[in-house]
């Protein structure tokens, strides 16, 4: 099987989870959406109201301040691979569930094999807390690990930062160091480090020891 028709595979998958409970309050699943070769992934919590109904990613406000923050650090839209931690929007926008969470994490691990990002940006302390378990996002953000053959970056979300100034600002430095941190993703793969399988939390943390 191609890496296109794995990923249709999955994306149908998703469409027809039945893995937790939200499937029966969705609308839509939201697999996610970018082009397969994209060299950055971005990863977010879970659909709102608005990517319930249209099935994709970060269509409603804070996916308009998402797109001025790519425009920020150099990027579009249409050039970056965009998903969340949760498929299915939690019932009045609560937090994900460690059960909810779990249920939907292979469908994450497939879409970083199958996309294998050079740069992988997390988007608030759930997508952080997959690849940085117990860390505080107001001390990591903006801090740059290597592991397995990439860079991760955690960030602030969003939605967060659209309505808190002191945030905004901050979120909109840490996407500006994105265009270096690229070039040197590019530069540690093209040196030959292999992309590994996601490894579990505990051993990755041993990575940035
Ligand atoms: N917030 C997220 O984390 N993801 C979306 O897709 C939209 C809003």
């Amino acid at each position: 099987m191609t890496v296109a028709q794995e990923v249709e595979q999955l994306y149908d998958e998703v469409r027809g989870c039945q893995r937790c409970t939200l499937a029966r309050t969705r609308t839509l699943a939201v697999p996610g959406e970018g082009p397969l070769d994209s060299e950055v992934m971005f990863i977010g919590e879970a659909p709102g109201v608005n990517e319930d109904r249209q099935g994709r990613p970060f269509v409603g406000q804070a996916g308009a301040f998402l797109e001025e923050l790519l425009g920020e650090a150099g990027l579009t839209r249409p050039e970056v691979y965009i998903c969340n931690v949760l498929k299915c929007r939690p019932p009045g926008n609560r937090d994900p569930l460690p059960t909810e969470i779990e249920a939907c994490s292979d469908y994450l691990s497939a879409q970083i094999r199958l996309i294998d990002p050079l740069l992988i940006v997390t988007l608030g302390r759930y997508s952080m807390s997959r690849f940085f378990p117990n860390q505080a996002i107001s001390r990591i953000h903006g801090r740059p690990r290597e592991a397995n053959g990439r860079i991760l970056v955690p960030m602030y979300h969003p939605a967060a930062a659209l309505h808190q100034q002191r945030l905004r600002s901050v979120i909109i430095d840490d996407f500006r160091t994105l265009p270096e941190l690229l070039e040197r993703a590019r530069a540690s793969r093209a040196g030959g480090a292999e992309p590994a399988e996601e490894a579990p939390p505990a051993q990755q943390m041993k990575l940035f020891e």
